[in-house]
């Protein structure tokens, strides 16, 4: 069975192809718009949220390590999503990444919030294409983290699925709060 880590990826590459507008709304150390950046490959373009200066530095300096070129570093909230996507991209989005937390080995209070991760993922729905894919690797064993976690899945758990296909995957005899993933597919 795949890890959290390897299953989110995965999910990605099924349905990514090369040339797309691809999503990482949390982009943190850059682990997963590295990843995205690869996919997509040089006529494609990867959009990367984050709120922390230090989290868009950590990730320009792994992307310029990996001479990728494809990406646009946004300091920003993924609230705001929407300023960034044009018209023109609206059903052509291939797919998102959210990893929702904290930084690692940084501020543990500055979290993602149930609020803006639910905005963000209503506004992407718009833009997705079809068979695109929003995925989540929700870690909630931090303080904040199951309020994000029980309010995310109120929200998706009500979409309708005539529009959506969503997924629950993650390893139920884990202890200590295990993540998972949701994923969010447009039919
Ligand atoms: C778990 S980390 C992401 C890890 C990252 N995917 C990686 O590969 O290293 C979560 C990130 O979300 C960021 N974040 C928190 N709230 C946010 C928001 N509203 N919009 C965008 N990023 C946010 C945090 O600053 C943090 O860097």
């Amino acid at each position: 069975m795949k890890s959290i880590l390897k299953y989110s990826h995965h999910l990605l590459e099924e349905i990514i192809t090369p040339g797309e507008t691809v999503i990482d709304a949390t982009c943190g150390n850059g682990n997963d718009t590295l990843f995205l950046s690869k996919l997509v490959g040089e006529t494609g373009e990867v959009l990367a949220f984050d709120i922390q200066e230090q989290a868009i530095d950590n990730t320009d300096q792994l992307l310029v390590e990996n001479h990728c070129t494809n990406v646009s570093l946004i300091l920003d909230s993924h609230a705001n999503i929407e300023n960034y996507l044009t018209e023109d991209l609206r059903g052509k989005i291939g797919g998102a990444i959210f990893n929702l937390g904290y930084l690692p080995k940084s501020d543990k209070s500055i979290i993602t919030r149930g609020e803006s991760t639910i905005k963000a993922i209503n506004t992407i729905l718009h833009y997705l294409k079809k068979n695109g894919r929003i995925i989540l690797v929700v870690y909630y064993g931090h303080e904040g983290g199951v309020e994000e976690k029980n309010s995310i899945l109120k929200s998706v758990i009500a979409l309708d699925q005539k529009q959506f296909n969503v997924l629950q995957y993650g390893f139920i005899n884990q202890k200590n709060n295990p993540p998972f993933i949701i994923a969010i597919q447009k039919k």
